[in-house]
């Protein structure tokens, strides 16, 4: 079967390669939890969504997605929720019909202009309603959200806090209806750490329901064998030594650094790739034409962090770009120090930097996970 390479946009079909034993581990955990899948953006979150969304009658579940990163109201995120609720693929008929009633209501609410405190009371209204729904459900259905943090942030943003944590608690209630329960999972995951943004808001309450399952990269021999496929479908020749070379640069084997490397591989035109066009490759995509691949690592800090943490961060990534092996833990403490950021602050700020995938620990060093975002961050954001 022939794996084509693909950088960037969700993988589906035959051109998602793997990862069996985590969706036999989220099948497992759907039978008695609801879920929250961590990962660092790029890891291959919304691919794997896909998967068990296509996959999802084997393990007699239905299962819809829905993205809700462009939304910054509850009624906005109801209405995605109902869409797929009442689309062609949501849970049975019964279910559908009167998801879609409820959705022509929300539709109706927003064309008309409401005063905040009526928008306030409505998506309370429709989302007593929409669990009444789901208790509903027959058989069982996983909801997937993807981008869910997104969310979050924006209803922090433009409504604060106090609102965040009356849709939270409104989504832990419906998480935790013992009727609902029956039939309906959640799946719920971002680019961004729904942990991260939750602890720092203090809102870690309204989630510690869900159970955390962690994304990470590819195996090194699950690794070898992908760009094996992904060799034998454009009739490259990959030797061991060149295959096992590529591993070495990208050495965080997430598959879309592995991808991004093979295309420029590719683009070389080699039928037998040696070391040294691995080398030219890898010098090739840190080039100017290519850093679009990578700025979502740097837009992201800020959507995350804010202007002033942003800042912060930078700091510290700038600091563990500059060696190979990173920077002393002591080196970054003194500059966060002299930035004005305490302990605690510097202590948030690399568990984000962490588990959002940029820095690993180390002994006593803070490194760079990806030595290609390292040296991208050298190249763009260094110079
Ligand atoms: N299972 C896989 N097989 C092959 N390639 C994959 C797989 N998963 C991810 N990729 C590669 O990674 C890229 C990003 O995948 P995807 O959009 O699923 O990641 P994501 O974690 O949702 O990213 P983001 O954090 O930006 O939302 C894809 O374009 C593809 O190159
Ligand atoms: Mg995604």
């Amino acid at each position: 079967m022939s794996i084509r390479n693909t950088i960037g946009s969700p993988v589906e079909g035959q051109n998602f390669y793997d990862r069996e034993e985590m969706q036999a581990r989220l099948w497992d955990r759907l039978e008695t939890d609801h879920v929250l899948l961590l990962a660092p953006r790029r890891v291959g979150k919304t691919s794997l969504l896909y998967k068990l969304e296509a996959t999802a009658e084997t393990h007699n579940f239905k299962a819809i997605f829905a993205s809700v990163a462009s939304h910054s109201t509850e009624l906005a995120f109801l209405h995605a929720l109902l869409e797929i609720l009442a689309g062609d693929r949501g849970p049975g008929a019964k279910i559908v019909s009167r998801a879609q009633k409820l959705l022509d209501r929300v539709k109706k609410l927003s064309v008309d202009k409401i005063s905040v405190e009526l928008e306030m009371q409505q998506w309370q209204d429709i989302g007593a309603e929409l669990l009444q729904i789901l208790r509903t459900v027959d058989g069982r259905c996983v909801l997937m959200l993807d981008e869910l943090p997104i969310f979050v942030l924006n209803l922090l943003r433009v409504h604060g806090r106090e609102r965040a944590r009356l849709f939270l608690n409104w989504f832990r209630h419906v998480r935790g209806d013992r009727q609902a329960r029956l039939g309906v999972r959640w799946l719920v995951c971002g680019s961004i750490g729904l942990d991260t943004v939750t602890q720092r808001e203090r809102l870690g309450d309204t989630i510690n329901d869900l159970a955390i399952v962690r994304l990470g990269g590819f195996s090194r021999e699950h690794a070898r064998d992908f760009l094996a496929d992904l060799a034998a479908t454009y009739s490259i020749e990959l030797s061991d030594e060149v295959n096992g070379h590529i591993l070495d640069k990208i050495d965080w084997l997430i598959p879309y650094h592995l991808q991004l490397l093979f295309s420029m591989v590719r683009d070389l035109e080699v039928i037998t790739p040696d070391i040294a066009s691995v080398d030219q490759a890898y010098d090739r995509l840190l080039t100017n034409s290519h850093k679009s691949y990578f700025d979502t690592w740097v837009q992201r800090l800020l959507d995350e962090l804010g202007p002033i943490d942003e800042d912060h961060a930078l700091a510290l990534l700038e600091a563990a770009a500059r060696d190979t092996s990173g920077a002393p833990k002591s080196v970054m403490r003194e500059l966060m120090h002299g930035r004005g950021a305490d302990e605690q602050l510097t202590r948030y700020l690399l568990g984000v930097l962490e588990s959002d995938g940029y820095l690993v620990e180390d002994s006593d060093r803070w490194r760079f996970r990806s030595p290609l975002l390292r040296d991208y961050w050298r190249s763009m954001v260094l110079s």
